[in-house]
C-alpha cells in the first residue's frame, strides 16, 4: 500500500508534542509491515540545524499559490522512508513550527501550500497513492484537495482519505476571503450546508471531517468523548453526524526509543528484574536539578508537558504548595508554552528551592530522565485525546497519576490493593481536592515497598506497542479500499 502521510510535526525533524512521535512511529511501523509510507513535511528553519538529518535537493520546483517551492528529500533516521521537505522561505524559514503563542497569521496559507505540495510531489514522481493520511487541522485540507481537485488524476482515482484527530481543540479558523482567494474553492454552497464553513468561519478541521472517508480519534475513549458537548470542542453535533466513519484507535509506543534497558538519552539503565539503575538515576537527577548532596528519601514526582490549559495545571493551586511546604515530596518539572504556567512553576521553584525544580523549554534528554527516574508522573489533564507520556512512564516503572479522561482512562487502571491489580492512580473530578487525595494515596503507597513493587511491576508489564496501532490503521485502510 502506498500511504501519503503529511503532518505538521515529525519526530527527529520537528517536534512540539505527541503528534511528532505518532506521525513518525506510524510510518516506521507501516514500513515494517511491508507498506510504502511517503512523508511530506515543511522545511522548517530548525531542520537546517539538525545534526542527525541530511537532505538533498530533488530538483523539483513548483509554483503554488504564486509562491516558488523547492523540494528536498531526506529519510526518517535508520529507515528508508522518504521524507519530502517542502522549501518555501517566505512561509517556513522562521523560528518555531506554529508561531507561539497564537500561531502565525498566515498558518492558513502555510499549511495549505504543504497539502498542495504533497500532491504535486506525487504527480511529479508518478507515485500512485492508496491512502492519504492527514493529521489534525494542519493537514486536514489534503482531504478536500483529494476530493475536489486531485481525485481526477489517475494516480489518485481510487485513493481514500483518512483524517486522524490528535486534538479537536485546535481547528484552524481561517478568514473566509483569504481562503477563497488562495484555494479558489466555492466556499458558500447554495443548497446544502457548506462543508467548509462552521459558525460563519472557515474551519479547517471541520472541512477535513466532511471530506474524509474515515476519521480516526487517537483513543477509543476520545472517539466517544468528542461526540459529547463537554469534549466535542463545539463540533459534537458534527461528529455525531459522521459517527458512522469515526473510529477510535489507541496510539502506541515505539519501544525502540522508550525502553529503560537501552534508552540512548539516559545513563543509568534498568529492567523489571533489576531496578538499581532507576534509584541511581533518581539520585543523579535530584542532585543535578535540586542540588541536594544527600537527597532525602522522598518520592520524586515528575512532569514533562506542553504548557496549555489542557494539561490541567490549574488545579495545582491549593494542593502542590501545601505538599511542598510540608516537605512531602520532590517535584521536577520540564515544560514550555503558556506564560501563566511558566510563571507559576518559576514561582514554585523560587519558593521551594530544596524541593522543586523547573526547567523551561524543550529538552529531549531531560524529558527521558524525568520519565525514567521519577517515582510518580503527574497528568491531571482537563482532556487528553490519548497522551503518550503516561505510556512512556509506565515502561520505566514511573507510576502515572492521571485524571480519568480520553486515552488516560483507556490506559491507566487504578490500583486495587485487594487483588494486586492496576498500573496507576486515577481520579475523576477536576479539582485540587481530588488531585490532593490522589497524591496522598501515592505518598501512602510509597511508604510500603511491597505495594510499590507490585504497582511498578504492573506498570512495567503494561504493553502498548505502536505495532498494534499501525496494524489497526492498516485494517481500516484495507476495508476502505475494498468498499
Ligand atoms: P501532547 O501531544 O498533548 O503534548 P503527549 O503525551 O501525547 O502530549 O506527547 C508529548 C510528547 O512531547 C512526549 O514525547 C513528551 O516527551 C514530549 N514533550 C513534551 N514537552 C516536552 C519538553 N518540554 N521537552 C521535551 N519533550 C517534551
Ligand atoms: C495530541 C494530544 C495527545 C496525543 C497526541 C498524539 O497532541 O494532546 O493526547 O497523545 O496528540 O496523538
Amino acid at each position: 500500500m502506498n500511504i501519503l502521510l503529511s503532518s505538521a510535526e515529525l519526530d527527529h525533524f520537528a517536534k512540539v508534542g505527541g503528534l511528532a512521535d505518532i506521525s513518525s512511529a506510524l510510518a516506521i511501523e507501516w514500513e515494517k509491515l511491508g507498506h510504502n509510507p511517503i512523508v511530506v513535511l515543511p522545511k522548517y528553519q530548525c531542520i537546517d540545524h539538525l545534526e542527525e538529518i541530511e537532505f538533498t535537493d530533488t530538483g523539483l520546483l513548483f509554483t503554488i499559490c504564486s509562491l516558488p517551492i523547492r523540494i528536498f528529500k531526506s529519510v526518517i533516521p535508520h529507515t528508508r522512508i522518504p521524507v519530502f521537505l517542502v522549501e518555501c522561505d517566505s512561509l517556513y524559514n522562521r523560528p518555531g513550527i506554529y508561531g507561539n503563542p497564537d500561531g502565525y497569521e498566515d498558518n492558513d496559507l502555510r499549511f495549505f501550500v504543504l497539502c498542495k505540495a504533497a500532491f504535486e510531489i506525487m504527480i511529479a514522481l508518478n507515485i500512485k497513492i492508496d491512502i492519504v493520511s492527514a493529521h489534525d487541522y494542519h493537514t486536514a485540507l489534503l482531504l478536500p484537495l483529494l476530493k475536489l481537485e486531485y481525485g481526477m488524476n489517475p494516480l489518485f482515482q481510487h485513493t481514500k482519505g483518512v483524517l486522524t484527530i490528535h486534538n479537536a481543540q485546535y481547528q484552524g479558523f481561517y478568514e473566509i476571503n483569504r481562503v477563497s482567494t488562495f484555494t479558489q474553492w466555492d466556499l458558500y454552497s447554495k443548497d446544502i450546508q457548506s462543508p467548509f464553513l462552521f459558525d460563519n468561519k472557515f474551519n479547517a478541521l471541520y472541512t477535513g471531517i466532511n471530506f474524509a472517508d474515515a476519521i480516526i480519534a487517537v483513543s477509543p475513549g476520545y472517539a466517544n468523548e468528542i461526540l459529547t458537548h463537554e469534549f466535542g470542542e463545539g463540533l459534537h453535533d458534527v461528529f455525531q453526524q459522521h459517527k458512522h466513519k469515526l473510529h477510535g484507535i489507541l496510539n502506541g509506543v515505539n519501544y525502540d526509543s522508550w525502553n529503560p534497558e537501552n534508552d540512548k538519552y539516559i545513563s543509568e539503565h534498568f529492567s523489571l528484574q533489576d531496578r538499581n539503575g532507576k534509584q541511581k538515576g533518581k539520585l543523579k537527577l535530584l542532585t543535578s536539578k535540586i542540588g541536594m548532596i544527600e537527597p532525602e528519601a522522598l518520592p520524586l514526582f515528575g512532569i514533562v508537558s506542553r504548557f496549555t490549559s489542557q494539561k490541567g495545571f490549574d488545579i495545582f493551586h491549593g494542593c502542590i504548595e501545601q505538599l511542598l511546604e510540608e516537605k512531602k515530596l520532590h517535584l521536577i518539572v520540564l515544560g514550555s508554552g503558556d506564560v501563566q504556567y511558566e510563571v507559576y512553576f518559576t514561582h514554585l521553584e523560587e519558593t521551594f528551592p530544596n524541593h522543586c525544580s523547573f526547567t523551561s523549554g524543550y529538552d529531549e534528554v531531560l524529558a527521558h530522565e524525568i520519565l525514567a527516574y521519577s517515582d510518580f508522573f503527574l497528568m491531571p489533564s482537563v482532556f487528553e485525546p490519548c497522551g503518550l507520556t503516561q505510556l512512556y512512564a509506565l515502561k520505566y516503572g514511573t507510576i502515572p497519576i492521571v485524571r480519568k479522561v480520553g486515552g488516560l482512562k483507556d490506559t491507566i487502571e487504578n490500583v486495587q490493593m485487594m487483588n494486586g491489580t492496576g498500573n496507576g492512580i486515577t481520579f475523576s473530578a477536576f479539582n485540587s481536592d481530588s488531585l490532593l487525595t490522589s497524591i496522598q494515596i501515592a505518598l501512602e503507597y510509597y511508604e510500603h515497598s511491597d505495594i510499590m513493587n507490585t504497582i511498578i511491576r504492573n506498570a512495567m508489564k503494561s504493553n502498548f506497542p505502536i505495532g498494534n496501532t499501525a496494524n489497526d490503521y492498516i485494517s481500516l485502510f484495507k476495508e476502505l479500499l475494498t468498499h
